[in-house]
C-alpha cells in the first residue's frame, strides 16, 4: 500500500522569497534486522528530487517526480531497491531542488508559481525473508542542511554550484549528519498517482569544436542543437569562478548571442538565463548540473583557468525515453537533413510534457502539439507519453470547459485560453493517437474532457455576437465571433507580437469558426468508436451546420478570395467546402504559391496540411517545389543555414545573419508527416495500422526513398526508386495491405515482402 499522502516533510523551516533557496539534502538511517527478499521505494516530492540509498542512486531517471499540473496533481515513481539494500545499518539519502514547483517557468519566468516550500515523500516497504514486513517513511526520523555545494538551481536560470562546499560522503552510511537539522511537516492536497509518461533520461553525447569568436570570447560548438547539460573536466585552485552560458545561436558578427532567445528582455528572462556558476575546490573535478537543463548548440567560457580542451566537455541531450519508430531517407540530402532536425527539436521538446521550445518558455503549448502530433506519432512512439499529459489537460479545465493555451499551467493570464487551435489539442491529440496506435481507450479516458470543451464551444457560439454583422446572420449560433485567438501564427513576415495583439483586438474567427467545425467532425467520430451513436448523430448535426456557417461566412459560395495560403488550406483540410470548391481552391493556392515563387506562406496551423492538399489534389510537382525549395522562407533553407533543429520563425535568420526567435520549435517539422504518409505512402487504413496502404509518391528530385515504421502491428517498408522511366517499389507489410502504385494500378497483398514496378508516365526528370 502507498500512503505517500501521510509523509510529507519540508527540509525548510522558513525562506526568503527575494531570493534563491539552496538545494537541499536529507537524509535518515535505518536498521533492517532480517534477510529482505523484496524492497520498493516510492518516493515523489514538489520541487525535483535526486535519491540514494547506501551510496547508490536509486535510479538513472533525472528531473524526477516530472511536470504535472501540481496544483491537482503530483506523480510518484516506484524503483526496486531490493539489490541496495542490506540485513544491519542502512542509510536513505535524498537532495531536493526547485524544478518546476518553484523554480522560474513560463514565458513570464514566474517563480514560486506552485508553492514557496519543496516537500518530499517516500515509502519504503521492506520484504523480510521470513514473510514479514517492514516500512520506512519520511517521518521526523530524517535530518536536513542547505549547506551544500548547489547554492542555487534555477529550472531556467541555471545552476550555482560551489565545488569547496561539497558534503564528502553524504550519501554514505557513515556520514555524520549530526550538525544537521529537523525536518518539518508538510501538507499536500492534490492526487497523488503512479508515474505513467516515460522515463526522462540522458541520451547521446556530443563532443565540441572550440571557436575563438570575433569579440575575443571562447565558445564552444557542440554542431546539435539540443536540450540538456554540459559535463565538464575542469583543475585549478580553490575559489576561482568560471562561468558557461548557453545559447542556439552565434549573431550576424559571429559572437555568441541569447538576444533571440530573450526576445528584448520582454520575456523576464533579462539578466541570468541559461547560465551555470562553478566555484572550484582544488584539483581536478567532473560537475554536470542537478536540477537544471538547457536549450542549447553553443557554450560561452568565461573565465576557464587552463587551456580549454574538447575533451573536457560533452554536451549530454536529455528527453523522455521514447521507442524511435520511423525513419527516412530519400536522395535529396537537404530533406535527410531537415528529417533530423525535426526528430532533434521532437527530443528537445518531449522531455516529461509536449514543450513549444526547450530554452525560452519551455511550455506545455497546446497549438503546438495538436499540430505536431501526427508527425509525431511517424518519428517515436509517443503514446504513453502524451496520454500523461492529456490528465493534465483535463485536470486543468476549468468547470465550463474552456482548454487552457499552456499545460500544465505556467501563469498565462487566463484570457488566452479556449483559443482556436490550441484548445482543440483536447480532442485533436487523442484521436491522433487512436488513428496511429490504435488507442481506443484514450478516447474513453478523456471523452468527459471533450465533450466539456465542446459545450463550451457551443455556449460560445450561441451566447456571443459581438460583430455587428453577425446580428442578421442566419448562423449566427453556429460563428464563434468572441474569445482571444492565437490565429495562423508564425507566418512568414508577420512577427509575434503583431500576431499576439491581433489575437486580443482583432481576432481571426475564419480560424475559430474552423476549428468549432472541425472539432465536432472529430467528436461525430469518436463517439461513433465509442457506440455513443446519439452524440454521434448531435455532433454530425452540429457540423453540418458550423459548416455551412463557415461557408457562408468566410467563402463566397465556397470560393476563397485572399492572398494568404492558409485561407485556402482550411476549408479543404477541415472539409468544410464542396469537392468542387475545394478544387477551386487549391488550384488558386497553386497559383498564389506559383506567383511566390514557390515560397512558403503558411504558419503554426496549416503548416502541416499545405504539401498534403497541394498533392492530393494533383499538384505533386508544386509539393515537391515547395519541400525542395532552399530560398527563404522554406524548410531547406533552415537546413542551408546550418540548422540542426527547427526554428520558430521562417525568417530564424535574415539577410545579415542575425538569428530571430527560438531555433528549437519542432511545430513547422509537420511536413515530416508528408514524407512518410505521402512521399513513401506509408498510411493507416484502419486504426494502429491493422490494415495498411502503401502509395508512394515519386517527384521533385527524389530517385529513391527508403522509408521504415515500426507501426504496433509491425514493420511496414516502403522503398522506391527510379531508374530511367522505370518506378521499382519494395514494400513490407505486417498485414493486408492496399499498393497503389504511380501508374494508377492498385494491389491487394498480404503479409510479407513485396516488389512492383511501372513506368512513370508523367515523370520529368529535374535536374
Ligand atoms: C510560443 C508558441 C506558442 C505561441 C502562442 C509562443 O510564444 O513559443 O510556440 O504556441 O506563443 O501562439
Amino acid at each position: 500500500m502507498v500512503s505517500l499522502e501521510e509523509y510529507f516533510i519540508e527540509p525548510e523551516k522558513c525562506i526568503n522569497k527575494k531570493k534563491f533557496q539552496p538545494v537541499s539534502y536529507l537524509r535518515r538511517k535505518f536498521s533492517l534486522v532480517k534477510e529482505i527478499s523484496k524492497a520498493e521505494l516510492n518516493i515523489t516530492a514538489l520541487g525535483l528530487y535526486k535519491g540514494y540509498i547506501n551510496g547508490k542512486a536509486i535510479s538513472d531517471q533525472i528531473f524526477m517526480p516530472g511536470f504535472t499540473y501540481y496544483k491537482k496533481r503530483v506523480q510518484y515513481q516506484t524503483y526496486d531497491v531490493t539489490s541496495l539494500l542490506k540485513k544491519g545499518l542502512n542509510v536513505i539519502s535524498v537532495m531536493l531542488g526547485d524544478g518546476w514547483y518553484r523554480g522560474k517557468i513560463g514565458i513570464f519566468s514566474k517563480r514560486y508559481f506552485y508553492g514557496e516550500k519543496t516537500k518530499l515523500s517516500a515509502v519504503l516497504n521492506v520484504n523480510f525473508v521470513d514473510g514479514t514486513t517492514d516500512t520506512i517513511t519520511t517521518d521526523n526520523r530524517w535530518n536536513a542542511t542547505q549547506n551544500g555545494p548547489i547554492l542555487k538551481s534555477d529550472w531556467k536560470d541555471g545552476e550555482v554550484y560551489d565545488a569547496r562546499r561539497e558534503l564528502i560522503g553524504w550519501t554514505e552510511l557513515d556520514y555524520d549528519d549530526s550538525n544537521w537539522h529537523e525536518i518539518y511537516q508538510g501538507v499536500y492536497n492534490g492526487a497523488i498517482d503512479p508515474s505513467e509518461g516515460e522515463k526522462i533520461l540522458e541520451h547521446e553525447r556530443f563532443t565540441p569544436e572550440i571557436l575563438k569568436t570575433p569579440d575575443g570570447s571562447t565558445v564552444l560548438d557542440f554542431k546539435q542543437n539540443l536540450f540538456g547539460y554540459v559535463e565538464f573536466t575542469v583543475s585549478g585552485k580553490s575559489g576561482h569562478k568560471v562561468k558557461l552560458t548557453h545559447g542556439e545561436a552565434l549573431d550576424e558578427n559571429g559572437n555568441f548571442t541569447l538576444k533571440n532567445l530573450i526576445a528584448n528582455g520582454l520575456l523576464g528572462a533579462r539578466g541570468t538565463f541559461q547560465e551555470i556558476k562553478y566555484i572550484l575546490k582544488d584539483g581536478i573535478q567532473t560537475y554536470k548540473p542537478n536540477f537544471t537543463a538547457h536549450g542549447f548548440q553553443y557554450v560561452k567560457i568565461e573565465n576557464w583557468p587552463e587551456e580549454v580542451k574538447v575533451e573536457n566537455f560533452t554536451s549530454i541531450a536529455i528527453y523522455s525515453d521514447m521507442e524511435q519508430l520511423g525513419s527516412f531517407e530519400c536522395s535529396n540530402p537537404l530533406v535527410n537533413q531537415l528529417v533530423s532536425n525535426s526528430r532533434w527539436s521532437q527530443k528537445s521538446n518531449f522531455m516529461d510534457i509536449p514543450t513549444d521550445c526547450p530554452q525560452r518558455e519551455r511550455a506545455g503549448w497546446t497549438g503546438d502539439i495538436a499540430c505536431y502530433s501526427s508527425t509525431a506519432t511517424y518519428l517515436m512512439n509517443v503514446n504513453k507519453f502524451l496520454a500523461k499529459w492529456l490528465k493534465d489537460v483535463a485536470l486543468q479545465q476549468t468547470e465550463e470547459g474552456c482548454i487552457a493555451s499552456i499545460v500544465p499551467d505556467v501563469g498565462l493570464p487566463s484570457f488566452a485560453d479556449g483559443a482556436a487551435g490550441w484548445a482543440d489539442a483536447v480532442i485533436i491529440i487523442p484521436y491522433v493517437l487512436y488513428q496511429a496506435y490504435g488507442n481506443e481507450k484514450i478516447l474513453e479516458d478523456q471523452y468527459e474532457s471533450m465533450v466539456k470543451w465542446m459545450s463550451f464551444l457551443e455556449g460560445r457560439a450561441k451566447k456571443t455576437h459581438s460583430s455587428r454583422w453577425l446580428k442578421k446572420n442566419p448562423y449566427k449560433n453556429y460563428t464563434i465571433d468572441y474569445g482571444f485567438h492565437w490565429g495562423e501564427w508564425q507566418e512568414p513576415g508577420r512577427p509575434m507580437s503583431t500576431d499576439a495583439i491581433k489575437g486580443f483586438f482583432k481576432p481571426d474567427f475564419e480560424v475559430a469558426t474552423a476549428y468549432y467545425a472541425h472539432s465536432a467532425y472529430l467528436m461525430a467520430k469518436i463517439a461513433a468508436i465509442l457506440g455513443k451513436s446519439e452524440d454521434a448523430e448531435n455532433y454530425s448535426t452540429l457540423f453540418e451546420n458550423v459548416k455551412k456557417a463557415y461557408r457562408y461566412n468566410y467563402t463566397s459560395n465556397g470560393i476563397v478570395n485572399s492572398n494568404r495560403q492558409c485561407k485556402y488550406i482550411r476549408p479543404v483540410a477541415f472539409g468544410l467546402i464542396s469537392e468542387e470548391e475545394k478544387i477551386v481552391n487549391i488550384t488558386k493556392l497553386n497559383e498564389l504559391i506559383k506567383e511566390n515563387n514557390y515560397k512558403i506562406g503558411t504558419g503554426f496551423l496549416t503548416t502541416p496540411y499545405v504539401l498534403q492538399m497541394l498533392s492530393d489534389y494533383n499538384f505533386v510537382e508544386t509539393a515537391y517545389n515547395l519541400l525542395e525549395n532552399t530560398e527563404r522562407p522554406s524548410w531547406l533553407y533552415e537546413v542551408k543555414k546550418g540548422a540542426t533543429t527547427i526554428w520558430e520563425n521562417w525568417n530564424g535568420i535574415d539577410d545579415k545573419g542575425k538569428p530571430t526567435d527560438s531555433f528549437n520549435h519542432y511545430l513547422m517539422g509537420s511536413v515530416i508527416g508528408f514524407l512518410f504518409s505521402h512521399v513513401a505512402g506509408i498510411r493507416s487504413l484502419e486504426p494502429g495500422y491493422n490494415k495498411v496502404s502503401i502509395k508512394p509518391l515519386p517527384g521533385g528530385s527524389f530517385k529513391f526513398v527508403n522509408c521504415i515504421y515500426r507501426s504496433v502491428t509491425g514493420l511496414i517498408e516502403s522503398a522506391w526508386k527510379i531508374e530511367g522511366s522505370k518506378f521499382i517499389l519494395n514494400v513490407e507489410v505486417p498485414v493486408d495491405a492496399e499498393i497503389h502504385l504511380p501508374d494508377g494500378t492498385v494491389y491487394y497483398v498480404s503479409k510479407g515482402k513485396h516488389v512492383f514496378s511501372c513506368t512513370l508516365k508523367h515523370h520529368v526528370e529535374r535536374i
